[in-house]
């Protein structure tokens, strides 16, 4: 059994966990920050990076005591180097690093975004939906992953199509252009003046809204020679809704609230269904195209319930989704990606240096 210790701080959520084997959670200890942000209406960096400096020894702490381990018990050390903000990601990166040093723990560097895609390794059976096919059973024996997958990974800072062909090989099909998903998503939510984080505030506005009173624009993008390609747009679709909003309440300033007959939910509805729609065709035809057996889709956008309906009804492969728990960002998914990366022979020395951005691909 081998047993690593995983450490996240890259954006807002400080977070330790320990997991056994890359799939079984003992513990995941996730403090948010999302109060601390609500007044900015998005992250302020270093009022991030301070509060993790708080609370990175607590928050371990209470990994190691709730997962009932010791530090000697810890076979390795699994933290994320990047991508996320740099004074962020650098209290995990020191934490580990003193842990390491203090205790002789071997350190796995992670990528997040890796990180994301193997919250899906600790998806129980539950989490697998096939074609057509009734709720799947929790007491299913687990379907192994099989190869090559396309995946989406969709969160506040990422909009990235991938194909994974094996455990830590990742061709990237495409990404945004501009905002990711989930910012267009906390963007709109401004506009709407929904409560920060916009994602959950927008799903449950849309859901007593319709999906079509607004036919907002679904961005196609095309290569030079005119073929469709897996890049996204997401600022165009913020803009419709920004002058709808105009057009329909010439004069409303930014910080005004809403006139109180505003179709707010209308608004959300609308909005969601044409973001949900341009990633469900755009994962749908790249799995076709490279001939993925599985579609997974991570990160904090997977969370949204339009998505994963969307997905599962029309991808036409069996589809996994992340524990609504996992989606957003954990230590647990870093301590999982980590393994899998410690059981490859990865070991990182003491002396790297974050990597604010890391592609994966
Ligand atoms: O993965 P994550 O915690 O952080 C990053 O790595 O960026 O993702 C946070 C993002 C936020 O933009 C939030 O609005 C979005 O995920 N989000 C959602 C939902 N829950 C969280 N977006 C749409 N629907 C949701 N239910
Ligand atoms: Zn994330």
């Amino acid at each position: 059994m081998t047993v690593i210790l995983g450490i996240e701080t890259s954006c807002d959520e400080t977070s330790a966990a320990v997991v056994a084997d890359g799939r079984e959670i003992r513990s995941n200890v996730v403090s948010s920050q999302i109060e601390l942000h609500a007044p900015y209406g998005g992250v302020f960096p270093e009022v991030a990076s301070r509060a993790h400096i708080e609370r990175i020894s607590p928050v371990t702490n209470q990994a190691l005591c709730e997962a009932g381990v010791t530090l000697g018990e810890i076979d390795a050390i699994a933290v994320t180097r990047g991508p996320g903000l740099a004074g962020s990601l650098v209290v995990g990166v020191n934490m580990a690093k003193g842990l390491a040093l203090g205790c002789g723990i071997p350190l796995v560097a992670v990528n997040h975004l890796e990180g994301h895609i193997y919250s899906l390794w600790l998806a129980g059976p539950e989490y697998r939906f096939v074609p057509g096919g009734s709720a799947p059973d929790p007491a299913a024996p687990p379907t192994p992953i099989e190869f090559p997958v396309v995946l989406l990974v969709v969160s506040g800072g990422h909009t990235e199509l991938l194909l994974m062909t094996a455990h830590g090989h990742y061709q990237r099909l495409g990404g945004t252009w501009d905002d990711a998903a989930g910012e267009a998503f906390d963007k709109v939510g401004r506009l709407l003046r929904l409560p920060y984080p916009g994602g959950p505030s927008i799903q449950k506005a849309a859901e007593s809204g319709n999906p079509r009173a607004f036919d907002f624009p679904r961005a196609r993008l095309r290569s030079d020679s005119g073929e469709d390609n897996y890049d996204f747009s997401f600022s165009g679709l913020k803009t419709a809704v920004l002058r709808t909003l105009q057009g329909q309440y010439p004069g409303l300033k930014s910080d005004d609230p809403l006139p109180p007959d505003a179709p707010v939910t209308d608004l959300a509805a609308s909005f969601q269904t044409a973001l949900v729609d341009v990633l469900v065709e755009k994962t749908t035809r790249a799995a076709l195209e490279h001939g993925a057996k599985e579609v997974f889709i991570a990160g904090g956008v997977s969370a949204n319930s339009a998505l994963r309906a969307g997905m599962i009804q029309r991808v036409g492969l069996p589809v996994r989704v992340p524990p609504l728990a996992l989606c957003t960002d954990n230590a647990a998914m870093i301590a999982g990606a980590g393994y899998y990366r410690w059981m490859a022979g990865q070991r990182d020395t003491l002396d790297f240096d974050v990597l604010p951005s890391w592609p994966l691909a």
